[in-house]
């Protein structure tokens, strides 16, 4: 072949689905997906890869439609200077829809990726498996999902989903450790017209499988972008928190906030009544190196607060109760979302401060029905497996199983420490007393007298912090202004940790 006519065939691949389609790409607010990489990569450090993929299906059309690159861009580049692996699925080309040549270019893009260690970036806009393609293209999923399973806790990996993502396409990003969803988006098994057909309920793109819906809801996604620019500027922000693999640490990136800034607000954050709720967010973004928390899933299961912040410019992950939603209580969704996200940061050596503000797992039959029995034990599951340095933070409540399972000490938390407002106990004092002085309380002459004075005994006695403290249970009790100071001392005190010797095991059984 000619030079000339290679050439050809490369201006061929850089215009995708030519400019009619590119209109239509515009016209609905999307842009394509070079356009993307363009945003995403640091100027001149993209080098394509298999540009020239062709598909080799001429059937039903196809022979007229196919386009050199089949319809995704895949290569390495840098972002803020480092190496990334990246593919856009550019929606011009046949509806971005995965034959067999798309999919082997993620599939050979995740390889290297693997190889050098460094993390997938993927930029969703398809419509599917190729209908054309039949099982090769079925075939072409099955090996990308194979890799994301090979790479999970090898490399980060983020997609973005950009357009849509329908049928068995929406596993690929759910078995990628964050998915990044755009207004322009939307996600699901089944499609509008199918759940009609099944079910008879009339519903919409947006209300079936939206990014509204997946970041608040169903919880499949972790953050919700307005547009693709957005999007592609959340993934540069959770890239800069991450290694670029599992035998790195985090990158450290300076401040100018004091690590031993002490915070006197924080001594009256918690209020004196246990029952008034306040705002964990602010410990949270008092605590930690100034406008460096970064949540995720932040719209879903608010009760509990998970992102990645820094303290003295290293990454760490927070995990936090919320007591102004269900007072703090775990349930189904919070417990799937801290689970996940201390394997993520345990995966990639990113230590986990916790902040315990919690009367429990919430009560209910939906949560009975539900499974919180074996949701919850994930969270005991992935403190206990992870070997990260753990730092506890007991701000208020740490009642019964959450007690536990909030990153007690019993599950090899490695420091704990309680603010003197933490009350510690089986249950909250006024149900404890109620229990346990249930016929005294029944004689009584004035039943709510002694149910005061007896629920001030069981918290002097029995829920101050104090008593932890005497079994060594918490290593000690700190003024909550100090907290900051405390943490990062402790921090570089514990980046030494070496993960304890396992018995040899293939895998356990996580509950799920
Ligand atoms: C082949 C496809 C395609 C697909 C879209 N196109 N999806 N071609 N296979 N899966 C083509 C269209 O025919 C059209 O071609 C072009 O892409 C643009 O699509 P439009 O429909 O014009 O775009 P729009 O109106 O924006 O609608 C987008 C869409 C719709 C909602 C995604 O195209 C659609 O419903 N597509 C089918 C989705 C689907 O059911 N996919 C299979 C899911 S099952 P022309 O030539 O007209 O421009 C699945 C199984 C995976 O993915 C299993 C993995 C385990």
């Amino acid at each position: 072949m000619s030079w000339t006519a290679i050439e050809k065939l490369k201006e061929r691949a850089r215009l995708g689905g030519g400019p009619e389609a590119i209109k239509k790409q515009h016209a609905k607010g999307k842009l394509t997906a070079r356009e993307r990489l363009d945003l995403l990569l640091d100027e001149d450090s993209f080098i394509e890869l298999s540009m020239l993929a062709l598909s080799r299906c001429t059937e039903f059309g196809m022979a007229e439609k196919r386009v050199p690159g089949d319809g995704v861009v895949v290569g390495l580049g840098e972002i803020n200077g480092r190496k990334v692996a990246v593919y856009a699925q550019d929606f011009t080309v046949i509806g971005g829809s995965v034959g067999e040549m798309h999919a082997m270019k993620i599939a050979q893009l995740y390889d290297l990726a693997l190889k050098l260690g460094i993390p997938v970036i993927g930029l969703n806009d398809s419509g599917g498996a190729r209908i054309q393609e039949g099982v090769n293209s079925l075939k072409g999923y099955g090996e990308i999902f194979y890799r994301n399973v090979l790479a999970s806790g090898v490399i980060p990996q983020i997609v973005s989903i950009m357009g849509p993502c329908a049928g068995g396409a929406v596993y690929s990003p759910a078995l990628a450790d964050f998915i990044i969803m755009t207004k322009k988006s939307f996600m699901f098994i089944t499609g509008p017209r199918v759940v009609k057909a099944a079910t008879g309920e009339e519903v919409t793109f947006e209300e079936l499988g939206g990014a509204d819906i997946h970041t608040s809801v169903s919880g499949v996604a972790h953050l919700l972008a307005e547009d693709d620019e957005d999007a592609i500027s959340l993934i540069k922000t959770l890239l800069s928190y991450l290694p670029s693999n599992n035998m790195e640490d985090p990158p450290i990136e300076p401040t100018e906030d004091d690590p031993e800034r002490e915070d006197y607000e924080l001594d009256n954050i918690v209020p004196q009544d246990p029952r008034e709720p306040y705002d964990m967010y602010e410990i949270i973004n008092r605590v930690v190196d100034r406008d460096t928390f970064f949540e995720i899933h932040g719209n879903f299961a608010k009760n509990a607060i998970v992102g990645f912040a820094r303290l003295n410019g290293r990454t760490v992950g927070i995990v936090a109760n919320q007591p102004l939603i269900y007072a703090g209580c775990l349930d189904i969704n919070s417990s799937d979302k801290i689970a996940r996200f201390i394997l993520f940061c345990d995966s990639f050596n990113i230590p986990i401060i916790t902040f315990v503000d919690t009367p429990g797992f919430l009560p209910g039959i939906d949560q009975e029905h539900g499974g919180v029995i074996r949701h919850g034990a994930k969270i005991i599951y992935a403190y206990s497996l992870a070997t990260v340095p753990k730092i506890t933070v007991i701000v208020r409540k740490a009642y019964g199983g959450a007690y536990i399972a909030m990153s007690s000490k019993h599950l090899r938390a490695d420091v704990v420490v309680a603010w003197p407002t933490a009350e510690i106990a089986v249950m909250g004092p006024e149900a404890a007393v109620e229990i346990i002085y249930k016929r005294e309380l029944a004689k009584a002459e004035n039943p709510q007298e002694m149910l005061l004075k007896f629920t001030k005994e069981y918290r002097e006695k029995i829920t101050t912090p104090a008593v932890a403290a005497f079994r060594g249970y918490i290593d000690d009790i700190i003024p909550p202004h100090t907290t900051r100071p405390f943490l990062i001392k402790t921090l570089e005190m514990l980046l030494t940790k070496r993960p304890y010797i396992k018995l040899p095991k293939k895998h356990g059984i996580p509950p799920m």
